[in-house]
C-alpha cells in the first residue's frame, strides 16, 4: 500500500490484524478465567503517562504489538480476583457484536441510520420493561447510569412541572428525595435541572443501609418549610456502597399518597429482575414511574448500555420533545423508531445488538445465571467474614457488593481507618486482587463487589488471609 489512508483500510490487513486480535484476547481469557497472573498493574499516572508517550512518541509501529501492549497493561476484569468496581467482564459474544457495532458504525438517531439496532433495542426494552411488570412501559437505551438518571429525571420534571419547563427552564425551588446512599448521579441530575446541591435532599438510611421510609414524610415537611418542592424520590435498588434495597412498596406508597414521581435508580440491581429467586428483592419496582438499568455492571455487557424505562411508555418522551427539522418531522408525534427523539445522544452505537446477541444465543438464563452466582458468592464471602473473628461485616449482603473490615487493637479511630486504607492500597497495588474502599457512617470500610462469576470461594478466602496478613505488617 502506498499511502496510509489506502493502508488502513487494506481488507486482508484488516483480516490477518482481526485474526490475531482475536487470538490474543482469547489466549488472554482462557488465562485470566484461571487466575493466572496479576489482575493489575500499579503505575502512577505519571509512569503510566510516560510509558504512553514513549511509545506514541518514537514513530510509527505495528499494529498487533500496540494493543497487545495495551491489554498487556490493562485491568483484568475476566480474571477470578477481580473485586472492584461494578464493571463487568463481558461475555465474548457481547464483546464481539460491540465491535461490530463499532464497526458498522450505524449512528441511529434516526431509524434509517441504524435500523436494525433501532428495532432491537426496542425488543430489549420490551422485554426489560415485561420484566420489571410494567404492562404498557417504554423506553430507550443511553450511554451509561448517569446519564439514563439525568434523562429519566428530566422527563419526571417536564411531566410534573409541566412543558413550560421544557421553554423556559425550571427555578431552583424544587428537590429530589432519595437515601443518603443514594449514587451521586441522582444529585447531580438535580444540579444539572438547575436545581443546585439543595436540590437533592438525602433521607438517613437505617443500620443496613436502606432509606428510612418512615422519616420520608418529615424529608418532606422539611423540604417544603425551606422553600423547595419535591417532585420525586429516587429509590436505590441497590445503592451503590453496600448494595442495599430500599424498600421500593413503601417508596411507592409515599409517592402515591404525595403525588410525586417515583423513580428507580437499579443501575446495578435492577438486574435481579432477571432472575426469579431474587427478584422480590425488586418488589414495588412495577410501580414505579421510571427505573434505570445497567447492562454493563450485571448482565455481561460491555460499557456503555443502559436502560431507561417508563411505566407508562408515552413519559418517555417527555424529557425532550425537540425540533430538529434535518433529522425528524416535528408534527409526527411520539415515532418509536426516531430514539434520538427520546435520547440524550444524537449519535449512538447500537448498543442493543451486544444485548441481543447474548439474549438471542444463550437465551434470558445467561443473565439469571451470572446474577445468581455473583450473589451466591456475596452470601459465601459474607459467611466467611462473618465466621472468622479477625474481621468484621458492614451489613449481611443483599446484592453481591460485600463490605468488611479488619479488626485492630488500634484504639484510635482514625488510625483504624488508615489501617484499611493501607490495606486496600497494598492489596490491590501488588496487583493480587483488585479490591476498593468506601466511608459508612464516617468509617473506612473494605469493599468487594464480587463481579466474576468465575471467582471460587478459595479466591475468597485468599483474600481473607491475604488482608489478615498485611494487616499484621502494616506500612
Ligand atoms: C446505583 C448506581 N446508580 C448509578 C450509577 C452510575 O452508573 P454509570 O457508571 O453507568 O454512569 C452507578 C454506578 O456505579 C450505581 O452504582
Amino acid at each position: 500500500m502506498s499511502n496510509p489512508l489506502d493502508a488502513a483500510f487494506d481488507p486482508e490487513a484488516f483480516r490477518a490484524l482481526g485474526h490475531t486480535v482475536v487470538d490474543l484476547l482469547a489466549d488472554r481469557l482462557g488465562q485470566d478465567l484461571v487466575g493466572k497472573g496479576l489482575v493489575r498493574m500499579d503505575a502512577a499516572p505519571e509512569e503510566e503517562y510516560a510509558h504512553w508517550r514513549k511509545i506514541m512518541d518514537s514513530g510509527s509501529g505495528g499494529a498487533g504489538a500496540f494493543l497487545e501492549e495495551f491489554v498487556e497493561r490493562a485491568i483484568r476484569l475476566h480474571h477470578p480476583r477481580y473485586m472492584g468496581h461494578q464493571v463487568c467482564g463481558p461475555a465474548p459474544l457481547a464483546a464481539l457484536a460491540g465491535f461490530v457495532g463499532e464497526w458498522l458504525n450505524n449512528g441511529m438517531a434516526v431509524y434509517e441510520m441504524g435500523p436494525g439496532a433501532t428495532a432491537l433495542e426496542r425488543w430489549v426494552i420490551e422485554r426489560t420493561a415485561a420484566l420489571f411488570g410494567f404492562e404498557a412501559g417504554g423506553g430507550f437505551l443511553t450511554s451509561g447510569g448517569t446519564l439514563a438518571m439525568l434523562t429519566a429525571l428530566l422527563g419526571a420534571r417536564a411531566r410534573k412541572l409541566g412543558a413550560g419547563v421544557l421553554e423556559y427552564g425550571s427555578e431552583p425551588k424544587w428537590a429530589l428525595l432519595g437515601s443518603e446512599q443514594a449514587h451521586y448521579c441522582a444529585g447531580r441530575a438535580a444540579h444539572v435541572m438547575g436545581w443546585g446541591r439543595a436540590g437533592f435532599v438525602g433521607v438517613p438510611v437505617d443500620e443496613k443501609f436502606r432509606m428510612r421510609v418512615d422519616l420520608l414524610e418529615r424529608v418532606y415537611n422539611e423540604t417544603l418549610a425551606s422553600g423547595r418542592t419535591p417532585v420525586a424520590v429516587v429509590g436505590s435498588a441497590c445503592t451503590t456502597s453496600t448494595g442495599a434495597y430500599d424498600d421500593l412498596r413503601a417508596v411507592a406508597d409515599f409517592c402515591e399518597r404525595k403525588d410525586l414521581w417515583f423513580h428507580v435508580d437499579g443501575a446495578h440491581g435492577g438486574a435481579a429482575a432477571f432472575c426469579p429467586e431474587l427478584r422480590g428483592r425488586l418488589a414495588g419496582i412495577e410501580r414505579a414511574d421510571s427505573v434505570i438499568l445497567d447492562f454493563h455492571k450485571l448482565l455481561l455487557t460491555p460499557a456503555l448500555a443502559t436502560a431507561v424505562i417508563f411505566r407508562d411508555a408515552g413519559a418517555s418522551w417527555a424529557a425532550f420533545q425537540q425540533k430538529a427539522e434535518y433529522l425528524w418531522d416535528a408534527s409526527v408525534q411520539e415515532e418509536w423508531f426516531n430514539v434520538g427523539r427520546r435520547t440524550f445522544e444524537c449519535t449512538k452505537l447500537s448498543m442493543s445488538l451486544k444485548i441481543a446477541a447474548l439474549w438471542k444465543v444463550y437465551g434470558v438464563e445467561v443473565f439469571a445465571e451470572n446474577v445468581r452466582r455473583v450473589h451466591a458468592n456475596a452470601e459465601r464471602f459474607a459467611r466467611l467474614v462473618s465466621g472468622d473473628s479477625r474481621f468484621e461485616l458492614a451489613a449481611w449482603p443483599e446484592s453481591n457488593i460485600v463490605c468488611f473490615r479488619l479488626k485492630t487493637v488500634k484504639e484510635d479511630e482514625e488510625a483504624q481507618d488508615a489501617l484499611q486504607r493501607d490495606i486496600r492500597a497494598r492489596c490491590s497495588g501488588s496487583g493480587e486482587f483488585y479490591i476498593v474502599q468506601t466511608v459508612l457512617n464516617g468509617r473506612t470500610w473494605l469493599r468487594t463487589a464480587l463481579m466474576n462469576p468465575f471467582t471460587s470461594e478459595s479466591d475468597l478466602a485468599d483474600l481473607l488471609e491475604r488482608i489478615a496478613e498485611l494487616g499484621c505488617s502494616p506500612n
